[in-house]
């Protein structure tokens, strides 16, 4: 069989669901649980944990990160009757289903499994706002005679701090302590000491037994496939001292024939005031965990809880909802692309199957970056967000590179000096007030470096991320790149010789010499975005001296990063060239193009237009455009960790899908809107159904890298999940393809439609107005001269005004001439 037909499952798109019709997926495919603080990584076979706020200091079960088999741990639920045993999930127990599914839905995952005559359909969530996992389990009997079963349930706790949990183990196999309590088990690790929380994990009705101890349940050497307890259907009622702690509930049941039984869980956290955490001595005070599990104790409770995400996710999604002739195109931006964008703009890039959860925090460019994919859905969000990085700024405009979840402050084991960071919070903000309205985010008195005795208006914060790059500028009067600019990897201040050095921290260069032609672009792109603001704010002599800077930079950029074809990539610490055609390897780069070309630079003298055509030629491939070409052969200590990958991976001329929508709106800035389309189409995964095998990771969620054309297997994707390529391309279709641009005085509307597409229709809701808009293409054109009417009535320029149209309104575009 052809591996480019194999397919693993299927869009859903009335119920908004991915379904997934086998365990055995090439990677785990995972979905999150959680919106507001709790959340669960959840797989096509229940596997995954969850946590609190914080993947490395709040995490409340196990999962083993890049273990054999892969995907272990999670919330398992084994089936035994006299016959057989088998998962609820599809696994760990190996006993292949009759039937299987896995449906992976907005906030939700639900399993339905058949075996030998027995149904089940597991359904688990994060309720609106509660600090839990509820699993909803139905099993029935649709055989003709009735059948006794056993039911366990299993999880694994985790002691908390993930990273401690996974290597200290002279301590944590001493410390593990649980309390059993009729049908919930409670996870009490540390409790007695500083923590002011605990988990626990509940079911709705009285057990036959339980089980707290790992060793017991599973039995010695044996693992989740095969727990000994399942084999003997019987538990051992085992309370957990210290080694390792696990929840298992065991449930006897005998069903008639068509018999359901449904049942409750719920994997909850708590915390409780220092003063009231004892009961008695020793016995931990359960009525937080009570009040909580009184919310989900019965089906009607756990449904209705059901319902109202569901018509959350709906209402959410129906803020701007597309409908053009490409149903690929209108599932991306209506669903999926809406919800990666969601999920990312909350764990940035801390937990996923790639990303452990204890090595990083909130990144300063990745969340800023993120918000531009989730303004419009939960601008609330957005403002928080956007004022918790800017407390994090230090006062001479750089930031820290991440911050904790927990704490709030910049990590200073990474530092900062990443020089691209300060202007994404231009960008950010720019984003968010256009989308809002709300220019008092500007007037919020926010710390530097969480200091409160600094405070300074957000919007001063942003004067000094626009300083921080002309304050730092090279030989060419280009930016520093510092330790790295967008492009991580490309470390020419490292200088680095020592495989045990990380390239991230490390800095050997003087760091004035070093410059970055990818800041040159961002700093004219967003230094235009801070003087257009400006400019609404009456500010007109600081946005016209901001404006020498910009144009200084256009010149510098024209006069040292051109390179003929291209804009030219870096100048590296010794002064040479980064990204020119001098070069053997690396000589052309897509960030310099992208935001060069974003920015405005050459649309006048033809560089914009000859540079996209030099990515076209050196970088494109069918699976997306590469980072750079030729990919890098061998380590140079002057290039960094970008080098240091095998080509055609990662930095290394991978396709590293967050740059790929920055083409997407050069192609459309200059008018392409089939080259424009076809980039978005390359790497979209609702366009990539019919090569699931060889993608290997979720069909309908981005990837941050997809292997290039030097790697073994190109077109192979990794990484999934948590990347701005989320963000910037829910960015790139809806406000360069299909134009729709928030303005700071009303939607504008700016469409670069691929030619075949006669007509699109919009349901867009902005600071809570309605507009329905037609974009009516009759000539089949891409972009042009057009009309412009709000409720029949024809306007001057592309803007619906928000002060005169600010209820439901009729919006039609026609594109008239070329
Ligand atoms: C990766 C980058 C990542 C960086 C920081 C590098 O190894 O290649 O994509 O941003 O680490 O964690
Ligand atoms: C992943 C990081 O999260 C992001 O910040 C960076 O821009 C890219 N890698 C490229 O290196």
């Amino acid at each position: 069989m052809s591996i480019k037909n194999k397919s693993y499952g299927h869009f859903d798109d009335a119920n908004y669901e991915y379904v997934i019709t086998s365990p055995f997926t090439p990677t785990p495919w995972i979905n999150y649980l959680g919106n507001d603080g709790f959340h669960g990584l959840i797989s096509n076979t229940a596997g995954g944990y969850c946590f609190y706020r914080d993947p490395k200091f709040r995490r409340l079960t196990r999962y083993r990160y890049n273990n054999v088999p892969v995907d272990t741990g999670g919330r398992y639920y084994y089936l035994k009757t006299d016959d057989d045993m088998w998962s609820a999930s599809g696994r760990p127990v190996e006993t292949e289903l009759d039937s299987f599914e896995c449906r992976h839905g907005m906030g939700y995952s639900r399993f339905l499994s058949r075996k030998g005559g027995i149904s089940s359909e597991l359904t688990c969530f994060v309720p609106l706002g509660e600090t839990a996992e509820v699993h909803k389990l139905t099993v029935t009997n649709e055989g003709t005679s009735s059948k006794e079963l056993s039911l366990f349930s299993y999880l694994e706790w985790c002691l908390w701090n993930a990273e401690d949990d996974g290597a200290n183990f002279q301590r944590n196999l001493s410390t593990g302590e649980v309390e059993v309590e009729g049908s919930t088990l409670f996870h009490k690790t540390e409790y007695r000491e500083r923590r002011n929380h605990y988990s626990f994990f509940h079911v709705n009705q009285s057990i036959t037994g339980y089980d707290t101890d790992r060793e017991s349940f599973l039995g010695p050497y044996r693992g989740v496939h095969k727990p000994l307890a399942v084999t003997n259907g019987q538990s051992t009622n085992s309370v957990a001292h210290g080694w390792s702690p696990i929840a298992s509930h065991h449930i006897n049941m005998k069903l008639a024939p068509g018999e359901t039984r449904e049942l409750m869980f719920v994997l909850g956290y708590v915390e409780v005031a220092p003063a009231e955490k004892w009961e008695s001595k020793g016995i931990i005070n359960k009525q937080p965990a009570q009040a909580l599990i009184a919310k989900f104790d019965t089906t009607e409770k756990v449904n209705s809880a059901l319902d109202e995400l569901h018509t959350y996710w709906h209402t959410l999604l129906n803020k701007c909802h597309v409908s053009t002739p490409d149903d690929r195109f209108n599932r991306a931006l209506n669903i999926w692309n809406q919800y990666q964008n969601m999920v990312t703009f909350n764990l940035s890039r801390s937990a996923s199957f790639y990303e452990s959860g204890i090595g990083r925090g909130m990144g300063f460019r990745d969340s800023n970056q993120d918000t531009i994919g989730f303004a419009h859905m939960v601008p609330e969000k957005v403002r928080e967000r956007i004022l918790d990085l800017s407390a994090t700024q230090k006062a001479d405009g750089s930031a820290y590179h991440q911050y904790q979840p927990l704490t709030k402050k910049g990590n200073s084991a990474i530092g900062g000096n990443f020089n691209d960071d300060p202007m994404w919070m231009v960008f950010s903000t720019c984003n968010y007030i256009k989308e809002t309205g709300d220019f008092s985010i500007l007037d919020e008195q926010v710390p530097f470096d969480n200091d409160d005795t600094t405070k300074a208006p957000h919007f001063e914060h942003l004067k000094r991320a626009f300083d921080h790059v002309i304050n730092n500028l090279g030989p060419h009067k280009l930016p520093l790149i510092g330790r790295a600019d967008w492009n991580d990897c490309l470390n020419l201040n490292c200088f680095s010789t020592d495989p045990n050095e990380s390239f991230q921290t490390t800095q050997r260069g003087k760091s004035d010499i070093a410059e970055s032609l990818m800041i040159a672009g961002q700093f004219v792109a967003y230094g235009q975005e801070f003087i257009a603001l400006c400019k609404q704010l009456n500010k007109d002599e600081l946005a016209a001296d901001c404006q020498l800077h910009v144009d200084a930079m256009i010149q510098a950029v024209n006069e040292h990063g051109w390179d003929g074809d291209w804009f030219l990539r870096a100048y590296n610490a010794l002064g040479d060239k980064v990204g020119s055609h001098e070069n053997e390897e690396g000589k052309i780069f897509i960030e310099s193009q992208g935001f060069c070309v974003m920015a405005g630079i050459g649309l006048d003298d033809g560089k914009a237009a000859k540079a996209l055509r030099s990515v076209e030629k050196h970088l494109a491939t069918e699976h997306g455009v590469m980072l750079q070409q030729p990919a890098y052969s061998e380590y140079d200590k002057y290039l960094g960790e970008i080098s240091s990958y095998p080509p055609g991976y990662k930095e290394n001329a991978g396709i590293f899908c967050h740059n790929n929508p920055w083409i997407v709106i050069a192609e459309a800035m200059l008018g392409n809107g089939d080259k424009s389309y076809d980039y978005f189409t390359r790497i979209t995964p609702s366009f990539l159904q019919d090569i699931q095998d060889l993608r290997k990771s979720e069909p309908y969620v981005y990837s941050q890298m997809v292997a290039g054309r030097d790697a073994a297997t190109p077109g192979q994707a990794k990484n999934s999940w948590l990347t701005g390529t989320a963000a910037w391309c829910y960015y790139a279709a809806s406000h360069y393809i299909l134009g729709i641009q928030p303005d700071y005085d009303g939607l504008s509307l700016s469409p670069c439609l691929p030619k075949s597409w006669p007509e699109v229709k919009i349901h867009r809701e902005y600071r809570g107005a309605q507009y329905d808009i037609t974009l009516s293409n009759p000539k089949g054109l891409s972009t042009g001269i057009y009309k412009l009417t709000v409720d029949g009535e024809v306007q001057i320029g592309n803007t619906i005004n928000f002060e005169r149209f600010n209820a439901s309104h009729k919006v039609e575009l026609t594109l008239e001439k070329a």
